[in-house]
């Protein structure tokens, strides 16, 4: 904000206004990313903003699942997994993997050393093995030792406030 500025509040209180709560968490930019998993009738994966980086030693990650999704109970009791983080081209993957969305339908992948679809082209990939899951409200954290991870150069999808788009350096 530039100095001088005032803030134009729209005030979240516990006991209503949910749709603030969300617009001020909507100012946070984050990256996105797809959570894979090998479900009970084949590859699944979850597009997810959620990720977070936790410890380096051991290498530890997290991402939250809704307890309200369909696919929670699967990802709830996935062993493994694996995180992939979306290039600025994988805009597609987000309705893909989202409610509804056409999953790995047509899309070229492979079965990782546990069992766990990965998709090509990710820009950075994690592959998890469960190691806690601690009680988050309406979602659960979930937590995940990596057991190997990837990346390649390239740039990152970024999502804000509802869109998605590139990640431009410098001011
Ligand atoms: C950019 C983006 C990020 C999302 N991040 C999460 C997330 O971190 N956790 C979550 O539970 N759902 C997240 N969702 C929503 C899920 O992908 C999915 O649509 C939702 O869980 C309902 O789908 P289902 O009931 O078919 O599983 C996100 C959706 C989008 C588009």
């Amino acid at each position: 904000m530039a100095d001088g500025a005032t803030m134009t509040e729209m005030v979240f209180t516990p006991d209503g206004n949910a749709r603030a709560f969300r617009d001020a968490l909507g100012r946070f930019a984050t990256g996105v990313t797809v959570v894979t998993i090998a479900g009970p009738e084949g590859p699944m994966g979850f597009t997810a903003n959620s990720f977070a980086a936790v410890s380096l030693d051991p290498p530890l990650v997290l991402w939250s699942p809704a307890k309200s999704s369909s696919r929670y109970v699967h990802y709830e009791a996935a062993e493994h997994y694996a995180i992939h983080i979306l290039d600025e081209e994988h805009g597609a993957w987000l309705a893909r993997f989202g409610r509804g969305g056409e999953g790995f339908h047509g899309l070229s992948h492979e079965i990782n050393a546990e069992g766990v679809p990965v998709i090509h082209g990710a820009l950075a990939r994690f592959d998890c093995v469960r190691h806690a899951a601690h009680e988050g409200g309406d979602h659960l954290i979930v937590v995940g030792r990596v057991l190997r991870a990837a990346h390649r150069e390239g740039a990152p999808l970024v999502f804000s406030q509802g869109q998605y788009g590139r990640f431009t350096p410098g001011l």
